[in-house]
């Protein structure tokens, strides 16, 4: 009896921790993209912003880094692709879009107090 009570408690908490993350992937996405953003820093710079002959993609139009990124992805990559290709297969379309967003909303010089830090 009091085994069977003990047992269920388990079984229900095992069932919450199942069902927590795909209650979660309704609304929410499963990754963050400010980790899948520095992934991208290597090259382009510290949040986007390059300081070398890679291209800077802070504050450029969501939609068109979007459409750049997918046309990366594409079987037809732009002419002149180097690394690029290669590297947008393992992002999702979502990730991809989430990325877009997120570098569209960096601005494309450092804030002054950010400056300032420096
Ligand atoms: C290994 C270096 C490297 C990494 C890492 C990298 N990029 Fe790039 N990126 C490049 C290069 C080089 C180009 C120019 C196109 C090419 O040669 O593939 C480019 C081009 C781009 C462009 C088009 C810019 C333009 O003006 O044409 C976008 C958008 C972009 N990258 C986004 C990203 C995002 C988002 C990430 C992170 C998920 C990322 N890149 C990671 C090297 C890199």
């Amino acid at each position: 009896m009091h085994t069977a009570i003990r047992i269920s408690g388990i079984a229900a908490l095992a069932l919450a921790a199942l069902a927590g993350p795909r209650l979660a992937a309704a609304d929410q996405p499963l990754f963050d993209v400010t980790v899948l953003a520095g992934a991208c820093a290597n090259c382009h710079g510290t949040d986007g912003r390059s300081p070398g002959s890679i291209p800077s993609i802070a504050g450029r139009p969501e939609v068109a880094l979007k459409q750049q990124l997918l046309a990366f992805k594409s079987d037809t990559p732009p002419a002149g692709t180097t690394v690029m290709g290669r590297l947008v297969k393992g992002y999702s379309d979502e990730q991809l879009s989430a990325l877009a967003k997120h570098f569209s909303q960096i601005s494309k010089t450092p804030a002054a107090q950010e400056v300032a830090k420096q």
